[in-house]
């Protein structure tokens, strides 16, 4: 940019990146999209905190207020809630393209890890949020997937008061899954995400091949701004306008104790609500989702230890760690579909 001072933005990127991996064909700007639903999770939310009262009388009237009455409040609340379903598929197919090129190896391993971690925060801030609406619907949630927790070995019992604010759901219920939502989950999410994102640059750029020589063809951070612009607004504009023709579910208020008939698992957890159905729900509620997060956890460190082949698709080190990986992608997405068609 001749003549013009870098804006912040420029700032957030090397003056050049290798052009191949600097294309949107190599990371389909995933990691950048999953940057921008949680920026607008983050300013969408705090606009509802105004008008949310995180009490179990009122929680759900509430939210019917800010659908039926707040000027513009349906659209807010929209753009929180499909934001937050896009950040979930978002995240994984990132997690998918990491995979597949191999982009986990050294010297990028820890912010695999990171990666992860926010995977999981990602899953707990979108449950917590399905639990805030507070209406019939949600039962699962409340009850059910706390329920898991006390299960637990050891630590159980007291997590899940620590969670639900009481050896039962009652009164405290609402303002801890508040409390969760808002600081206990958003917070260590945002410092994670500004890591994740200083450490891209610190493991030395977007993972690349090793090039001998320095012919490699390179990408002006200019150019890179400017793509990440188009596809930022573009992500914007399909939010916008599902937001408009799709409204955010909401259910008939609920009193406690919840219906049980509308026990219903948020889409992101129908594939452990398939499993309650067959297995103890330590088996299926536990232990099976902490065995797929290690199966991912263990693939820089013991399933594929090889530097070579990063930045190629499907390379041929990286294939036992991506046969795990399409396997456990394949059981989840056929779990979910089984149970949609219970
Ligand atoms: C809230 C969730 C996440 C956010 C906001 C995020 C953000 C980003 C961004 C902005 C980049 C650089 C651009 C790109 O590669 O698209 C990146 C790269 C990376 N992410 Fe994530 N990420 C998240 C979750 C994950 C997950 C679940 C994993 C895997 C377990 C992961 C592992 C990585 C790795 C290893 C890199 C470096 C990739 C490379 O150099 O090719 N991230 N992330």
């Amino acid at each position: 940019m001749p003549g013009q001072r870098p804006n912040f933005f420029y700032h957030l990127h090397p003056p050049t990146i290798p052009k191949r991996e600097g294309s949107f064909r190599y990371t389909f700007g995933l990691g950048g999209i999953s940057v921008l639903l949680f920026l607008v999770l983050a300013v969408t939310g705090l606009l509802l905190t105004f008008f949310y009262i995180p009490t179990p009388d009122q929680a759900a009237d509430s939210i019917q207020i800010i659908t039926y009455q707040v000027p513009f409040g349906w659209l807010v609340r929209n753009l929180h809630y499909w934001a937050a379903q896009w950040m979930v598929i978002v995240v994984a197919l990132h997690l998918l393209r990491v995979i597949f090129t191999g982009a986990y190896k050294l010297p990028r391993r820890t912010n695999y890890i990171i990666g992860l971690v926010l995977l999981v925060g990602t899953l707990l801030l979108d449950f917590t949020g399905y639990v805030l609406r507070w209406d019939a619907g949600t039962h699962w949630a409340l009850v059910v997937g706390t329920n898991l927790i006390k299960d637990l070995p050891v630590l159980g019992p007291a997590l899940y008061q620590l969670i639900v604010g009481g050896s039962q759901i009652g009164g405290a219920t609402t303002i801890r899954f508040y409390g969760w939502h808002l600081f206990g989950l958003t917070i260590p999410a945002l410092i994670l995400i500004v890591w994740h994102s200083f450490k891209v640059r610190r493991d030395g750029g977007i993972s690349h091949q090793p090039r001998l020589g320095d012919h490699t063809p390179r990408l002006d951070r200019a150019q890179l701004v400017k793509t990440e612009t188009v596809v930022a607004l573009l992500v914007l504009a399909a939010l916008i306008f599902i937001s408009i023709v799709l409204p955010a579910p909401i259910g008939p208020v609920a009193d406690l104790p919840l219906p049980a008939e509308a026990a219903q698992a948020p889409w992101f957890f129908l594939w452990v609500q398939a499993l309650l159905r067959s297995l103890p729900p330590f088996v299926a509620g536990i232990f099976i989702p902490i065995g797929v997060l290690a199966l991912l956890l263990v693939i820089p460190y013991w399933v594929d230890r090889r530097k070579d082949g990063v930045a190629v698709w499907f390379n041929r080190p990286g294939r036992v760690a991506q046969i795990i990986t399409i396997v456990i992608f394949v059981g989840l997405i056929a779990l979910t579909l089984v149970e949609l068609g219970q």
